[in-house]
């Protein structure tokens, strides 16, 4: 067996403190395999973010572990975790906005340049994963000008620009027309399915959840795994 792309061991998470103390994750154990597509599905207030944070090494547990093809995150230093999300993992969170007062170009680079490449790469870069998501002919318009699902394509277009293994989205059609989400839900699904690209998708979207290969149910911080004991 291949050593899963992402495992988690017992995770827990705690907000706050004395009375305002929450428990949002109470021992997480989950293994994702290379290539696949997960969908993580459960009510407002069940965790999905806060497991998504922690799968993306964004936020660290109160508890256990997760491991990176094998390597155990709280074995990294703090550069070497950097190093990792970034060389590893693209985002698309809506409340990763984007800069409205720059060029869709510039705001498509950003990762880029903060990885240290230079300019002209980076254009050719920042040019190629526009082609590839339509928005070639936008590159030098701001943003902020762009239709709302013209801005989640280049969200998408932003996190792929380092060549990520792992693309982490969180409600990527939340804000969308049903039509425009499709639109949008066909390029990660395509990313996944002929790039190779491990997709791990909040959602609470049943229709969105049915097609991807795997849907982990979370409820009050607790996985119930399989997708036959959802249904039971
Ligand atoms: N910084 C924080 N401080 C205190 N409580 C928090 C914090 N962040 C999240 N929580 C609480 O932890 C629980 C899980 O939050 P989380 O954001 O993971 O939910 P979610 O499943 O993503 O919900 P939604 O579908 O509404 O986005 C919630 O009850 C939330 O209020
Ligand atoms: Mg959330």
């Amino acid at each position: 067996m291949p050593v899963p792309i992402l495992s988690t061991r017992d995770l827990t998470k705690t907000y706050g403190r004395g009375p305002d103390r929450f428990d949002a994750l109470r021992g997480v154990s989950l293994e994702i395999d290379r290539g696949d597509s997960v969908a993580i599905v459960g009510k407002s207030g069940s965790g999905k973010s806060t497991l998504m944070h922690l799968l993306a090494l964004l936020d660290t547990p109160g508890g256990g572990s997760v491991h990176v093809e094998g390597t155990d995150a709280r074995s990294l230093s703090g550069r070497r975790l950097n190093a990792l999300r970034n060389q590893m993992f693209g985002f698309v969170f809506q409340q990763f906005f984007l800069n409205h007062a720059t060029t869709v170009l510039d705001n498509v680079v950003l990762p880029l340049k903060i990885a240290g490449m230079g300019a002209r790469e980076r254009r050719a870069r920042g040019m190629a994963v526009l082609e590839q998501l339509e928005l070639a002919d936008k590159a030098r318009n701001k943003a902020g000008n762009l239709s709302g699902g013209q801005k989640q394509r280049v969200v998408i277009a932003r996190a792929l620009a380092n060549n990520p293994r792992v693309l982490f989205a969180d409600e990527p059609t939340g804000n969308l027309d049903s039509a425009t989400g499709r639109i949008v839900e066909d390029i990660l699904f395509d990313l996944n399915q002929n790039h190779g690209i491990t997709l791990i998708t909040v959602t609470h979207d049943h229709d969105l959840a049915a097609r991807f290969n795997r849907r982990v149910y979370i409820r009050d911080g607790q996985l119930i795994t399989t997708d036959e004991e959802h249904a039971a």
